[in-house]
């Protein structure tokens, strides 16, 4: 989508904020409530937008790594909670390339990495509790799953990963070239963006099986982004960028496709689209 632009990442943050699923949030509540302190290592973190979704509902001394291969999402990350921890009124100080985040009760501190994590969690620090993979996960390999797994297992630390494309979105009002857009759309996922073979929609499928390879217990649960005239911007970003998928398919496509998208965009403009895109997340912990 766009690459993974900033522009991007705030584009969806909203929807993502919306979309994750509460009794997972709940789980996760329960699990961090037995931590004095959470360390936690965010995987393709873009611009922190999981750590501020999640760290509230967290217990309130955090510690965490956000890392990805794009140095630029990552000094947007550092603008992005700056902010937001303005707003919450936490103060900001940064000494030695660790940012720390203070309020009254909450004492986040934060360190930006700049790692390609092609092959999967590497030299990621010694401590970490908890691993977060969100909206990544369509994007990697099988190999790529049982490395999280394995490396989940030797730190002994919980995986929250959401977001994760289950191949599945839905328009209404509905238009005959739908399934097409679709599944033209669920083979782009496939190819490869450079962390190997892509699993697309079927990644949670994989990971599900390498957890329980390495001894974990986990759950999943739906995780849809439902958008309305709310969220016209997005369902716009959406519909040109898969309608430009199949136009890279040839041109034998382009007037189809074009009326495709003059469908979808007059909807959108007319505030009568709905979009359903499902995700699954999913929460796992170590069997005792
Ligand atoms: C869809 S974005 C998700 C960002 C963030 N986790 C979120 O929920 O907003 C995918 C992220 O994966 C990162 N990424 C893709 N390939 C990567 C790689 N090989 N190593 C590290 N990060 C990667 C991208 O730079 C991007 O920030």
């Amino acid at each position: 989508m766009n690459g993974f632009s900033a522009a991007w990442l705030d584009l969806r943050e909203p929807a993502d904020v919306a979309a994750r699923a509460p009794e997972l949030l709940e789980r996760l509540s329960e699990w961090s409530g037995q931590h004095e302190h959470v360390t936690v290592a965010d995987l393709g973190s873009g611009t922190g937008s999981c750590l501020r979704a999640i760290a509230p509902h967290m217990s309130p001394r955090q510690s965490w790594r956000l890392i990805d291969r794009s140095g630029v999402l990552l000094d947007e990350a550092v603008t992005r909670l700056s902010k937001w921890a303005h707003q919450r009124s936490l103060s900001a100080r940064v000494e030695q390339n660790v940012w720390r985040f203070m309020g009254k009760i909450s004492d986040y501190s934060v360190v930006f990495e700049e790692q390609d994590l092609a092959t999967g969690p590497g030299n990621t620090g010694s401590v970490v509790d908890l691993v977060t993979v969100s909206a990544v996960l369509d994007l990697v390999s099988k190999e790529w799953c049982s490395n999280l797994a394995r490396w989940c297992s030797e730190k002994g630390a919980a995986l929250y990963t959401c977001l994760n494309y289950d191949g599945q979105f839905h328009f209404a009002p509905s238009h005959p070239d739908d399934s097409d857009v679709r599944s033209v759309v669920n083979t782009h996922q496939r190819s490869d963006k450079g962390m190997g073979p892509a699993l697309g929609s079927s990644a949670i499928e994989v990971l599900a099986e390498a957890l329980s390879a390495a001894k974990y217990q986990f759950v999943v649960a739906p995780s849809p982004w439902l958008l309305g005239s709310d969220n016209s911007a997005l369902q716009s970003a959406l519909v040109r960028d898969w309608s430009d998928l199949v136009f890279r398919q040839g041109d034998k496509y382009a007037a189809r496709v074009s009326r495709w998208r003059n469908f979808r965009m007059a909807a959108i403009k007319a505030r009568q689209s709905h979009l359903s895109v499902g995700h699954v997340d999913l929460w796992a912990w170590p069997k005792a």
